[in-house]
């Protein structure tokens, strides 16, 4: 007899052999339904189009595959997972913003604002996005769907979508940094802040071309990775590049720690001048907290509908925030050490580690070419593990929702942030910039602003509602109650009231209210 194990299959589609399948995902079932018919029709009983029943089906898996019908849920490994959310976390937000945020925001009051915000806010809506992706198992609008009762809250799944305003903007800074690694072999380094100043000047206001090349080149990177898939792709990503620049990050801080700038890098980040705390340090320091640690849209959440099976998820979220916090400080140690050591001020903006960091190798003879090169490598390897992470909800749904399959929804997700970035890119240029800027503001500024202060906090606050309101409080409970032990009740009352209370503040102040 031709059939599944050789047993005597029941009538198909009966009501009972599916009676204990609910948990099935509507494609797995059609999926299921689908092998249901083949097994018993006719040809295949009387063995004319295969002996081997096994052969067929995985033909046919194949060509489901092919045709978009079967959704791949593979998992990652354990350490997969951990790697690829911190590869996630950890990006350009802790080596490029963060410093020159911190230059900007006025030093310790700034980092004092973020590192609460990490303590009291970042943490548990992190284990929160993680819940919800591990208890819904879908992309991010199926598994808000799916979680709750009320349909609308489909909506708030859409957040998944703002990875791919986030990078419109993202691709353009790992474009500049392709260059720069570039550049740093082939043309030098440049020999003062002056040069260097005009160098990165340069670059953003009048090279559209090679700014376009490298953008485009990005694209590419990101776009194959994601393409790959979780385990192909990304996990064998992260797994090869966290690891590379934590060993890179660690090197530079050692070496910094030997120069005369390094204490007084400690006293610029970690002494808060209080006069300067003011509703605008506030903002910036809790946007910049989601940003760093990839909360509120959705990728972390991604990611843990992948999660594999028996991971703590407590642990995990407290490793990815102390990894996060640790490589953002060590990389602001290290570049203000350098900075102080040259009589640099720190306040130079998005270009702080594109200006001062090549001078500063500069000044270390050919050692310096090296130490460029490794130093942007490991920007470079941040940002991409970042960026399939901010490309991959979008894709996810795509799969799911519109059943096309990964590459195409690869390319749709690519050109959209493509031809956006393409805006970002010329609102710095001399010769588009007012174009492509709105009341004198570059876009490249509105779409990083719109994203990290107003649609991650957003999403952030819709997750902790739902965690804190919404599922059941049981199943939330079942799920965490043991790995947090008596912790519990303070991630529920921070989850519950201090997190969405303190973003909606956040939001007030930000149109004016407060
Ligand atoms: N956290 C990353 C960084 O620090 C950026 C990032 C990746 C992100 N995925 C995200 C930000 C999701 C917000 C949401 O550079």
């Amino acid at each position: 007899m031709v059939g599944v194990r050789g047993l005597e299959p029941p009538a198909p589609w009966s009501q009972t052999r599916y009676a204990n399948q609910t948990a099935l995902h509507p494609v797995a079932l059609k999926r299921e339904l689908f092998f249901e018919i083949l097994k018993n029709h006719p040809c295949m009983w009387s063995g004319i189009i295969c002996k081997n029943f096994y052969f067929v089906k995985s033909f046919c898996i194949i060509l489901l595959k092919k045709l978009g019908f079967v959704m791949k849920i593979s998992r990652f490994s354990r350490i997969g997972f951990i790697l690829a959310t911190a590869g996630s976390a950890v990006g350009l937000g802790n080596i490029w913003k963060f410093p020159y945020m911190t230059g900007e925001y006025g030093g310790g009051a700034f980092v004092l604002t973020y590192l609460i915000t990490i303590l009291l806010i970042g943490f548990a809506v992190l284990v929160a996005e993680i819940t919800i992706g591990a208890l819904g198992r879908l992309d991010t609008v199926s598994s808000f769907e799916k979680l709750s009762n009320n349909k609308n809250w489909k909506y708030a799944g859409f957040m998944g979508m703002n990875g791919l305003i986030i990078m419109i903007f993202y691709s353009v800074v790992i474009g500049w940094i392709l260059h720069y690694i570039f550049s740093s072999i082939f043309y030098g380094l440049p020999e003062n802040i002056q040069t260097a100043q005009d160098k990165f000047s340069n670059l953003i206001a009048n090279e559209v071309g090679i700014q376009i090349l490298w953008h485009t080149i990005a694209t590419f990177i990101v776009l194959y990775f994601v393409h790959k898939g979780i385990k192909q792709g990304i996990e064998k990503l992260n797994i090869i590049l966290m690891p590379s620049l934590i060993i890179i990050l660690l090197g530079m801080l050692i070496y910094s720690m030997n120069l005369d700038g390094f204490a007084k890098s400690i006293n610029f980040m970690f002494s808060p001048d209080w006069s300067k705390i003011d509703s605008d340090v506030i903002i910036r320091a809790i946007g910049h907290a989601f940003f760093t640690l990839s909360l509120g849209m959705g990728a972390i959440m991604t990611y843990s509908a992948s999660l594999p099976k028996h991971i703590n998820i407590t642990k995990t979220a407290l490793i990815v925030t102390f990894m996060d916090t640790i490589i953002a400080l060590i990389a602001g140690l290290m570049i203000f050490a350098f900075l102080f050591e040259f009589g640099e001020s720190p306040s130079k903006g998005p270009g702080l580690v594109f200006i001062s960091m090549p001078v500063i190798f500069a000044q270390l003879g050919y050692m310096g070419i090296f130490f460029a090169l490794i130093f942007f490598l490991a920007l470079a390897f941040a940002g991409l593990t970042s960026a399939v992470s901010l490309v991959e909800p979008s894709v996810q749904y795509l799969i799911t929702r519109l059943k096309i399959s990964r590459l195409r929804a690869t390319v749709f997700s690519g050109i959209f942030y493509y031809i956006l970035g393409l805006s970002a890119l010329l609102s710095y240029t001399s010769s588009w910039g007012e174009i492509f800027s709105i009341s004198g503001t570059p876009l490249f500024d509105i779409y990083e602003f719109t994203t990290d202060s107003i649609l991650l906090p957003l999403g952030g606050i819709l997750m902790a509602i739902f965690v804190g309101y919404v599922l059941p409080k049981d199943q939330v409970k079942k799920l965490l109650s043991d790995e947090m032990g008596k912790y519990y009740p303070i991630w529920r009352f921070s989850i519950k009231f201090i997190a969405p209370i303190s973003i909606f503040i956040m939001m007030l102040s930000l149109i004016g209210i407060l």
